[in-house]
Parts: structure tokens; C-alpha cells; sequence
């Protein structure tokens, strides 16, 4: 078989065979072939697609490419949550420790932040002591003993999908529905959970921009992830705006603990509860959405939610301390208020642009590796619908120079609009895919 000749079939809009595939991968994952002609063959899938069949095969040969994770030392049905990324999403965070507190065991690796949108481990690290690597025979015992633990990708997970991203990222060949799927399901896949809830974002802050791009690739991940024989749900949310309020590292992570002591964003709660609820349905915890909803709300109103978050931080090294004293977490020390020069009802926020604000100003990175600040972001005051008069306060930058500070404060102001009548609102979730 020759690279050359899937280039061409996949070029003239033909299908790959199940051999054709598995060929393909293995010259990735053993580097025999090389970037340019990858490069040509992503170029090709780019403009002529993928059927559902290529898409799921290409996702299963990219899962089998390194190391997969085996869970089962750990007891019970281990269900994992995926977002395609968004601003301010700090769900993770929440949702973890309420589906561990209904006896769910919840064993994750999660990703850094990127770009505009941020990441769970970055914000884990912003916890003074928190350790976000461990053997994995460390974290097994941990998830069999509290009930959660969370970690950074770790081992050889996937080396195909590290090669085909990194080649995608420099070739304007990210943006193509099937690779963007088989991308994320052939981590989901090698993670070992036996389910998935997917959480695909949608609008200006996420990585598809529009509700039937979204729709297509939430299908396209349900239908791999089915086939695969585990258990996957996904749920289309709103990313017209940040989630909550708060964007930045240690911001976030304060922001979830409001929320799991009941005391958070409307929006945060919302979508944690139903992210929640689809986990615990699927792990078979609860009959339908509306009880599992109520047992989540019944772990935040007795304050369980909050004291396994507390024993995970400890358990991870962290200083659990920090939901009783949030001043803990490490925080800037240039605080700037931004206020209004205009009033009316805000009738929208660029939410990626709030992303790349936060992320300039060191809450997040441009480039993979890069150190960050975890101290450092923003927190919106007002959110879409809200009205705004003269002079009051929108938001608040946290940095560490005035510079920083002012640059940010007039990002913000730029990127709200803002209408003389209250905007009709979209919902915040738009549909389910089961
Ligand atoms: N996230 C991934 O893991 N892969 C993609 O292709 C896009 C987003």
C-alpha cells in the first residue's frame, strides 16, 4: 500500500477501507510517513469529508496507537465528561466531586488550556499544593478511596492523535468535523471509561461557531462512541457568552466553589446539574433526568458536594482550606474596575475575544507549554439581558501590571454590545443527543 494512493482516493471523494485506515495510522504513530504527504491527505479529508464508518474507524485505530487505560481496578461504572472547550467553563469542577458524592467514581485526565479557551489541569494548579501527576496505580487507589481524583494526560495515550493534531494545528486542517471526532473520541476511547457525556459547545466563544456544525459533530462523537460499545450522550450548550462570570485560573476555581455550596452563577449551576444528571443516568444511578437533577441539588444543599471536593483537594496535595479562605488561591494584585461609558441592556459579549483577553494578560497560553498565571483574568458583572446604566461597573480585571490591567479593561469595553431594548435570549441548552 502506498500514502500516495489514499491521497488520491481521499482526494477524488472515495471512502478508506478499514486496511487503508489502519495502514495510515501506523505510518503516523512509527513516523514513516512523512508531513508533507499527511499534511496533503488532512488537506483532502478537509474538502472531501469522511463517512461515519471512516470517522469511527479512523477514531478506534488512533485509540489502539499507544497505551489504554484499563479501569477496572476501580469498582462501579466510571462515566467521563468531555467539553469541546468554551470560555469561563469551570463545569468540570463542579460536576466531579457532585456525581462522585452520588457514589459515581469519577477517574479523569484532563487537558490544558489552549488559545482562548482554559483548561481543567491549569486550574486544578492554581490550588497552592496541588499535584495534577501521579502513577497511575496511585490514582486508582485514590478514586477507590475518595471517590475522584483527576490528573494530566499521562503515558503514551494516543501518540497517533499527538502527530496528526500538532501536523492539523500548522495546516489550517483542524476545522474538519470527522477529524475533529476521531480526534477527541480516540482519547475519550483510550481513557477506558465506560461512558461518556459530551458536552459540545456552540457560538461565538467555541470552537464551532454555528448550532447545525455543532449538531454534526455531537452526532458524529455519540455515533463513534456508541460503536465502541460504551454508553455516550451529548449535550449542545450555549457559548454566546463566558459561563458564570469568572475567567482566569484561581477566578474559576473560586467561582466553583460558590457553586457547590449553592451560591454560584445561575448559568454554572444549570449546566452542572445537567451534565451531572446525564452521567449519573448513565452510570444507571438515577431513573430519569428529573431525579437525578433533585439528588445532585440535594448534594449541594447539605453541603456533600463541597466536602468531597475538600478530600479530593487534600488527597491531591492540595490545601482544602481554600473553601473557607478563597484569599489562598493566588490572585493578582492589580484589581481594575471596568465601568460602563454608555447604558442599555447587554445584548451580547464576544466571548472569544474575553478569551484571548484573559489569556494575553498570562491566564493562558498561545503556544503548548508556555508557563501561565494563575492568579490573573476577568470577572463579567453583567451578563446577556442584563441592563447596564452610566458609569457602573461591568467587570473587573485581575493583573499583575497597571499596563496589563488597562489593556485588558479596554478589550472588555470593546467586545460588549449593547441594545436600547432587553435582547431575546438564547437558551442555554439546545438540545440533547442520546
Ligand atoms: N480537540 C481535540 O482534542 N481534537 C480536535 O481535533 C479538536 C479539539
Amino acid at each position: 500500500m502506498r500514502i500516495v494512493d489514499l491521497i488520491r482516493k481521499k482526494r477524488d471523494g472515495l471512502e478508506h477501507t478499514v486496511e487503508e485506515l489502519s495502514f495510515l495510522v501506523k505510518g503516523i504513530t512509527d513516523g514513516s510517513i512523512p508531513d508533507y504527504q499527511l499534511s496533503a491527505w488532512c488537506m483532502a479529508v478537509y474538502f472531501q469529508g469522511m463517512s461515519p464508518r471512516e470517522a469511527k474507524e479512523l477514531a478506534l485505530q488512533m485509540a489502539s496507537s499507544g497505551d489504554q487505560m484499563d479501569l477496572s481496578p476501580i469498582n462501579g461504572v466510571k462515566i467521563d465528561k468531555h467539553s469541546t472547550g468554551g470560555v469561563g467553563d469551570k463545569t468540570s469542577l463542579v460536576v466531579a466531586p457532585l456525581v462522585a458524592a452520588a457514589g459515581i467514581p469519577v477517574c479523569k485526565m484532563s487537558g490544558r488550556g489552549l488559545g482562548h479557551t482554559g483548561g481543567t489541569v491549569d486550574k486544578l494548579e492554581s490550588i497552592p499544593g496541588f499535584q495534577t501527576e501521579m502513577p497511575i496505580s496511585q490514582l486508582f487507589q485514590q478514586v477507590s478511596k475518595v471517590g475522584i481524583g483527576m490528573v494530566g494526560q499521562t503515558g503514551n495515550l494516543v501518540p497517533a492523535d499527538k502527530q496528526l493534531y500538532a501536523l492539523r494545528d500548522v495546516t489550517g486542517t483542524v476545522e474538519s468535523i470527522p477529524l475533529i471526532a476521531s480526534s477527541i473520541m480516540s482519547k475519550k476511547l483510550a481513557g477506558g471509561a465506560d461512558g461518556f457525556v459530551l458536552d459540545v459547545k456552540v457560538g461565538n466563544g467555541a470552537f464551532l461557531k454555528t448550532l447545525d456544525e455543532a449538531k454534526e459533530l455531537a452526532e458524529l462523537m455519540v455515533a463513534i462512541g456508541k460503536s465502541a460499545g460504551r454508553g455516550t450522550v451529548a449535550v449542545l450548550s450555549n457559548m454566546e457568552q463566558p459561563l458564570g462570570r469568572a475567567i482566569g485560573n484561581s477566578l474559576e476555581v473560586k467561582e466553583a466553589i460558590a457553586t457547590l455550596r449553592g451560591e454560584g452563577p445561575q448559568d454554572l449551576e444549570e449546566l452542572s446539574l445537567v451534565l451531572g444528571s446525564q452521567m449519573l443516568l448513565l452510570a444507571g444511578a438515577a431513573e430519569d433526568e428529573e431525579t437525578a437533577k433533585e439528588k445532585l441539588k440535594t448534594i449541594i444543599s447539605s453541603g456533600k458536594g463541597l466536602h468531597c471536593f475538600e478530600r479530593w483537594i487534600e488527597t491531591q496535595g492540595g490545601n482544602p482550606a481554600i473553601t473557607e479562605k478563597p484569599e489562598l488561591l493566588p490572585l493578582a494584585p492589580v484589581i481594575h474596575k471596568v465601568r460602563s461609558n454608555f447604558q442599555g441592556y447587554v445584548a451580547g459579549w464576544d466571548a472569544e475575544a474575553l478569551g484571548l483577553t484573559a489569556m494575553r494578560i498570562g491566564a493562558g497560553r498561545e503556544r503548548k507549554g508556555q508557563p501561565i498565571d494563575h492568579g490573573v483574568g476577568l470577572v463579567i458583572h453583567k451578563k446577556i439581558g442584563e441592563r447596564v446604566e452610566f458609569g457602573e461597573e461591568i467587570a473587573e480585571v485581575y493583573a499583575r501590571s497597571e499596563e496589563a490591567a488597562v489593556y485588558a479593561g479596554k478589550e472588555v469595553l470593546s467586545v460588549i454590545k449593547i441594545s436600547d431594548l432587553p435582547p431575546k435570549q438564547s437558551p442555554l441548552i439546545w438540545g440533547y443527543i442520546i
